[in-house]
């Protein structure tokens, strides 16, 4: 039986349901070399700034059980590389680009959506307000639904292209910040990025992080993120892109059935960066066995 993945996150088409998340990606320069990107269903840039990032001091990552923490501290090489080296390179390839934006303040994340408007090629951006790993305020925009309502609204009037909020975990209550971006224009949500998690070598009685305290990612916050998503189906109309700790079609589909439209792949990357390709494939094989032609028919089909 043939079967269906196409899937329209509002305007934003996409060959396959299965992305590959940001910051774990690169600019797909690394990747390239080991799969083929076309067969990806989009691919979600690293953080682009205005002005290039050093990022935080090292030890920038450390492993914990069933997870990985970072503060990576948002390192990348500014917006006038990523529009002169980066993009041209990502626009050979028949994927979805959506690049992942961050500012320490509005003025900057609207600066970026102007220029990068005008570029060519960019399927969607995703706002990341949500860093748990940076200083400045600016970036925990997302822990305040007035705060991401403004942002979301302004960034609404100077750029065409859709919007992908990206959610931060580290709150009360995810669907009202997810209420807030739809109110404001949102295309689509992003949930979860990292929870804020911390961890001590005991033997130098110091943090494992340069940073102290970091973002946890992998299998480890995968409840946390498809109970966000279940919750966010709940309350709102924009289409749901599922991420935290997917690592196999299993876990994908947990996503998307809790009401996920789309997901993407992390930290798995790091581990095998075949991920993204098997989950397509055990998705297609799912569908099959159950004799489900369109992928649309999958999402929030929770008994
Ligand atoms: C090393 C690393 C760097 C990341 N950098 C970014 C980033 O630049 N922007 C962003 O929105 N999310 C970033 N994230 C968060 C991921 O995109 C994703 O939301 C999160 O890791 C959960 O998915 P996972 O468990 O599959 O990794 C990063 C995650 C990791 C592990």
């Amino acid at each position: 039986m043939n079967v269906n993945l196409k899937i329209k996150l509002g305007r934003i088409s996409l060959n396959n349901p299965v992305l590959v998340a940001s910051g774990t990606f690169g600019y797909g320069e690394e990747y390239a070399q080991l799969i083929d990107l076309n067969e990806l269903g989009g691919i979600i840039t690293k953080a682009v700034t205005l002005k290039p990032r050093e990022g935080n001091p090292s030890p920038r990552l450390a492993e914990t059980p069933a997870g990985l923490l970072n503060a990576i501290g948002l390192e990348n090489p500014g917006m006038d590389v990523f529009l002169k080296e980066k993009l041209p390179f990502l626009r050979g390839f028949q994927t979805a680009i959506i690049v992942n934006i961050a500012g320490e303040k509005e003025e900057e994340y609207l600066v970026l959506a102007e220029r990068l408007n005008q570029a060519r090629g960019i399927s969607a951006l995703e706002v990341n307000i949500s860093c748990p790993n940076v200083k400045e305020k600016g970036l925990i925009f997302s822990t305040d639904p007035e705060q991401t309502f403004s942002l979301v609204k302004r960034l609404r009037e100077v750029t065409d292209i859709p919007l992908i909020v990206k959610l931060t975990p580290n709150v009360t209550d995810i669907t009202e910040t997810a209420q807030a971006s739809e109110e404001a224009g949102a295309e689509a949500l992003s949930l979860i990025n990292t929870v804020l998690g911390m961890s001590i070598d005991v033997e130098r009685r110091k943090p494992k992080l340069g940073n102290i305290t970091g973002g946890l990612s992998g299998p480890a916050i995968r409840p946390i993120a498809v109970r966000g998503v279940w919750q966010t189906f709940q309350k709102v109309n924009l289409p749901l892109i599922g991420m935290g700790g997917i690592t196999n079609a299993e876990d994908a589909l947990e996503f998307i059935l809790a009401g996920a439209s789309a997901v993407a792949i992390g930290t798995a990357n790091f581990v095998d960066p075949k991920t993204a390709l098997k989950v397509i494939e055990g998705i297609k094989q799912y569908m099959q066995v159950k004799g489900i032609k369109n992928f649309k028919d999958l999402i929030g089909w929770l008994e």
